[in-house]
C-alpha cells in the first residue's frame, strides 16, 4: 500500500512498540497523530517524527477517556481530512496475584486496554466507513489466548480485545474497512517487559523473542496483505493447539514454567 498521503493514529505512540509502528509510518510517508498520556515522552519522539514525516503530530491522550479520545479523532479528520490507520497498541500490564486484586485493579486494566481500544474505534469507524477505506490493527497478546498465572486482568482484557475484534471484522470488512489482531511475541526492551520482569513473570523462550522493529515491520506488511492474525513469533500459536489435543500435558508445563505471583 502506498502510505503517502494516508493518515494513520497510533495509540502508546511515546515508547516500545508503538513508538516504532509510529517512525516506520511516518517513514514510509503517512502523517502520524502519536498519543499516549505522558506529555514529555511524546515531546521526545515529535522531533522524529517531523523528520520523516513533516505534517505529524503528537496529542497527550488518555485512550481510557471516551469523550477526549472523540475529540483527538475530529481533530485529526479537521486537520489532516481523513482517517485510514489506526493501531490500538496502548496498554498497561499489572502482575499480581488475584488474592490481591481489587475489582478497581481489574477495571482500570479492562478501561485503559479494552476500553481504549473500543473508544479509539468507535471514534474512528464511521469516518472510515464514510471513506469506504480503513484499517484497524489491534495489538493483542499470547497471554489473551494462552493465559498464565498473575495476569488474570491483563490476560481477560487482551482475549476480549481479540473476541471484540474478530466479531466486527466480518461486518467491516465489505465497507472497505479491515480489521486485524496482532500478536508480537516478546519484545524485551519496551518498559512494559521490563516492568513484568521486575515483577516476576518468567523469561519467555529464545523463539519467541522478536524486537520492536519486527514488530513494526509485521504491521506494515499486514497493511497491504491482509488476513485477521498477524502472528509476529508465529510457534506461539502452537500453546492453543498443546492446550486441545493434550490438557493435562500442557497444564503440567504451565505449573513447572510459570512462577505464582
Ligand atoms: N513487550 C512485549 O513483549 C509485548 C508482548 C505482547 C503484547 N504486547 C503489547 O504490545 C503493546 C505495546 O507494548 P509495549 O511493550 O511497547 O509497552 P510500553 O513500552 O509500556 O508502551 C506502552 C505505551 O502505551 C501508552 N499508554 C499506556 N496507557 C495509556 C493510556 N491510558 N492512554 C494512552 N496511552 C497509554 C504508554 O504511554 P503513557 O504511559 O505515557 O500513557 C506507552 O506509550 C501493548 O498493547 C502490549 O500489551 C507487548
Amino acid at each position: 500500500m502506498d502510505l503517502r498521503e494516508k493518515v494513520a493514529l497510533v495509540t502508546g505512540a511515546s515508547m516500545g512498540i508503538g513508538r516504532q509502528i509510529s517512525l516506520d509510518l511516518a517513514q514510509a510517508g503517512a502523517v502520524v497523530v502519536g498519543v499516549a498520556r505522558g506529555a514529555e515522552a511524546l515531546a521526545e519522539l515529535l522531533p522524529a517524527l517531523q523528520s520523516l514525516s513533516p505534517r505529524s503530530e503528537v496529542i497527550p491522550l488518555d485512550v481510557a477517556q471516551a469523550a477526549a479520545v472523540s475529540e483527538v479523532v475530529q481533530r485529526i479528520v479537521s486537520r489532516h481530512g481523513r482517517l485510514d490507520i489506526l493501531v490500538n497498541n496502548a496498554a498497561v500490564e499489572e502482575r499480581r496475584s488475584i488474592l490481591a486484586t481489587t475489582l478497581e485493579d481489574i477495571e482500570r486494566v479492562m478501561r485503559i486496554n479494552f476500553g481504549g481500544m473500543v473508544n479509539c474505534t468507535l471514534a474512528a469507524l464511521p469516518i472510515m466507513v464514510r471513506q469506504g477505506f480503513g484499517r484497524i490493527v489491534n495489538v493483542s497478546s499470547a497471554v489473551g489466548r494462552s493465559p498464565v498465572p498473575g495476569e488474570a486482568a491483563y490476560g481477560a482484557s487482551k482475549a476480549a480485545m481479540i473476541a471484540f475484534s474478530e466479531s466486527i471484522s466480518y461486518e467491516l470488512e465489505p465497507r472497505g474497512v479491515r480489521v486485524q489482531v496482532l500478536f508480537p511475541g516478546y519484545v524485551a526492551t519496551t518498559g512494559m517487559a521490563r516492568q513484568a520482569r521486575r515483577d516476576g513473570q518468567a523469561l519467555p523462550p529464545r523463539w519467541v523473542h522478536r524486537t520492536a522493529e519486527q514488530v513494526s515491520r509485521a504491521v506494515l506488511r499486514a497493511l497491504d496483505a491482509g488476513g485477521f492474525e498477524i502472528n509476529v513469533a508465529p510457534l506461539e500459536t502452537l500453546a492453543p493447539i498443546v492446550r486441545a489435543v493434550a490438557p493435562k500435558i500442557y497444564r503440567r508445563a504451565i505449573v513447572r514454567t510459570q512462577p505464582l505471583p
